[in-house]
């Protein structure tokens, strides 16, 4: 991994407006504005379990929303390392060795630390508040799992909005903003009846449907 990209300070955001909550659709979206601080990852360090050796070590860096910021290093040089720290997220064999991760989630004043977090608490920001798409399409979606099933599933899991009706409609309109058709029969299918494209496609519908801030 490169060294540090950026330094960066903690900051308190100030206090958010109130949303309104008629249109459950709206009041699912993130609500932090464009350049509100919303990432921070300070010093981080992921080694391998058994001999302590880093893979990634003083990992710096600092999101603000609206923005896109790409990691950028050969194969096996960290990216999906870092990226999975996001989550909160250490792969088998290996061990947070130091460094933090803020979230500074919408629907929370505070920024939750994600490499401390309890379990319980990850989940329910994990694919509602921070969304990570999968590096392999066909690896990461269920072959025994209706594509519509597969992405309903991830609004049943955060209780989204407030009747199955909000659930079904939020399935079609995340697929429509992947480019995919909406209908029964599409949301039917099994993915191996999907082009790779497509596959990638239902990927991002999973990580996009909740209104992830990051
Ligand atoms: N569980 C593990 N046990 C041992 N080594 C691991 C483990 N997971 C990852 N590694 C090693 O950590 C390094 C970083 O892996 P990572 O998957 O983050 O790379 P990457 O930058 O995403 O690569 P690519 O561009 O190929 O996706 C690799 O050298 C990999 O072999
Ligand atoms: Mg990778």
């Amino acid at each position: 991994m490169p060294g540090k990209t950026t330094t960066s300070h903690k900051q308190q955001r100030p206090a958010k407006q109130a949303v309104s909550t008629r249109d459950q659709g709206t009041a699912w979206h993130s609500r932090v504005s464009a350049g509100e601080h919303i990432l921070e990852v300070d010093d981080l360090g992921i080694s391998l379990a058994e001999t302590g050796r880093p893979v990634v070590q003083d990992v710096n860096l600092n999101l603000m929303a609206g923005e896109i910021l790409g990691l950028v290093g050969e194969s096996g040089s960290g990216k999906t390392t870092v990226g999975l720290a996001l989550l909160g997220h250490v792969r088998r064999g290996l061990v947070h060795s130091g460094g933090e991760v803020y979230l500074y989630a919408s629907h929370s004043d505070q920024p939750v630390e994600m490499m401390t977090l309890d379990e319980a608490s990850k989940r329910s920001l994990r694919g509602a508040r921070v969304s990570y798409i999968p590096q392999d399409p066909a690896l990461s979606l269920d072959p025994g799992m209706r594509v519509g099933k597969q992405i309903r599933e991830v609004l049943d899991v955060h209780d989204y909005g407030s009747a199955d009706h909000d659930r079904d409609q939020r399935v079609r309109s995340v697929l429509r903003e992947v480019g995919l058709p909406d209908d029964d029969s599409y949301q039917r299918r099994w993915p191996h009846q999907l082009s790779g494209g497509q596959q990638q496609r239902i990927g991002i519908a999973m990580a996009f449907v909740m209104y992830p801030d990051v």
